[in-house]
């Protein structure tokens, strides 16, 4: 057969390999636990899933829906903007629902890259940023986000002759994998520099409402100028536990929303219309779920920032997403810490590599998981470090 060479140029998806290896051990009796996926452990909220059953019993919407959505949801969008972060949307010219944003992002790309065209991506970056730009036959240039600049890229690295050549820049923050947030100041410095060199710039924010001591995110659309060249990405996914229903949307300038719904109204249909409906219900409805779950999370991030930092795994304490983004030893790389972890605790974790060179002397931690587990993963972790201390010892 044939393949496309673009394929040669895709790593196997990072994810695919580690549950593979996890499902290898658990074929082999072996317990694992993983905290590798970032998948909200808690269920989608009752009022949301009254609203798809409901939704789903009505033969109206077991037909095609559209790739624009219904216009309640762009409304339901455009209302939560303005409420949350006090934005201003058209909620026809502005605003367009995605099948999760994964979906949106990676298409994306095809709207500007031209084969050779360059984009900047963050390293570590979440990894359809740069793949979708491969895809469109392009060139990632990755700007690293290193501890010592708060996880923040450095435009003035950036070579002058990249950044002239380069369509798109993406950003995302709060940030995975490094659990790093950026504020006004920092989104104005973005405008500035895409105005100076022509870029685009996409700003992806699924982790605004996945916050701890009160933070509250900012968006990128807040910064005047924003909108004239540049849209922000977001997700009900990780807000409102529904990674697996799918539905997400982007928002911004008008002229790249209207270039994405082309691309995606030529492959594309749209979210199934209940799924829609409990969009709107998530948007609107009751948001005590949010409180209720980041309570729960901040205890296991404070819990498992204090033993990673006892077990000599340096992680700084996150003020939003569910990452923890530690530091293994010099001596490992980032996947052989990995295995170790998996082989000798048998915890899994994700290494830092998957998400750029820039991550590969660290892993991720995700604290999406249950209690219970997570509370025997922390025991796990302090035993295993006991016995490899009385290994080295002797
Ligand atoms: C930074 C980032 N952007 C986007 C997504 C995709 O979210 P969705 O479920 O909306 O496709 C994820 C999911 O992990 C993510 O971490």
């Amino acid at each position: 057969m044939d393949l496309a060479k673009r394929l040669d140029r895709l790593p196997p998806y990072l994810f695919v390999e580690i549950n593979q290896k996890i499902a290898e051990l658990r074929a082999k009796g072996e317990e694992v636990i993983s905290f590798a996926m970032g998948d909200p452990d808690l269920a989608t909220p009752s009022h949301i899933i009254e609203c798809i059953c409901q939704a789903a019993r009505d033969p109206a919407n077991h037909r095609y829906p559209q790739t624009a959505g219904l216009s309640e949801l762009r409304r339901a969008i455009a209302e939560w903007y303005k409420t949350r972060f006090g934005v201003s949307l058209d909620a026809d010219k502005e605003v367009l629902p995605l099948i999760g944003s994964k979906e949106g992002i990676g298409h994306m790309a095809l709207c500007f890259i031209e084969p050779g065209d360059m984009a900047l991506v963050p390293d570590p970056g979440y990894p359809p940023y740069y793949l979708g730009t491969i895809l469109a036959g392009g060139e990632p240039y990755f700007m690293p986000l290193r501890e010592e600049n708060d996880f923040l890229p450095d435009f003035e690295a950036i070579p002058a002759g990249v950044a002239d050549k380069a369509k798109l820049m993406w950003l995302n923050y709060p940030n995975n994998p490094t659990g790093a947030v950026a504020d006004l100041d920092f989104f104005e410095k973005a405008v500035c520099f895409a105005q100076q060199h022509a870029l685009v710039i996409c700003h992806d924010a699924p982790y605004t409402e996945v916050t701890f001591n009160g933070y509250k995110p900012p968006s990128f659309m807040q910064i005047p100028g924003a909108k004239k060249i540049g849209v922000e990405f977001h997700s009900l996914s990780k807000t409102h536990h529904m990674t697996g229903w799918r539905t997400g949307m982007v928002v911004g300038n008008a002229d790249i929303i209207n270039a994405l719904f082309k691309v995606k109204s030529n492959l594309d249909s749209g979210i199934p219309r209940a799924i829609q409906y409990a969009s709107v219900e998530a948007l609107r409805g009751s948001q005590k779920h949010i409180a209720e779950r980041n309570a729960i999370l901040q205890q296991r991030r404070d819990k498992l920032v204090e033993v990673l930092n006892e077990i000599g795994l340096k992680a700084r304490r996150p003020r939003a997403t569910f990452y923890i983004w530690a530091k293994i030893p010099q001596e490992y790389t980032s996947v052989d810490f990995t295995n170790k972890l998996l082989d000798e605790a048998k915890i899994a974790v994700t290494p830092g590599i998957g998400y750029g060179k820039e991550g590969r002397s660290y892993i991720r931690f995700s604290l999406t998981i249950p209690d219970d587990r997570f509370e025997q993963g922390i025991s796990r972790l302090l035993s295993w470090h006991t016995r490899s201390c009385h290994c080295e010892e002797r």
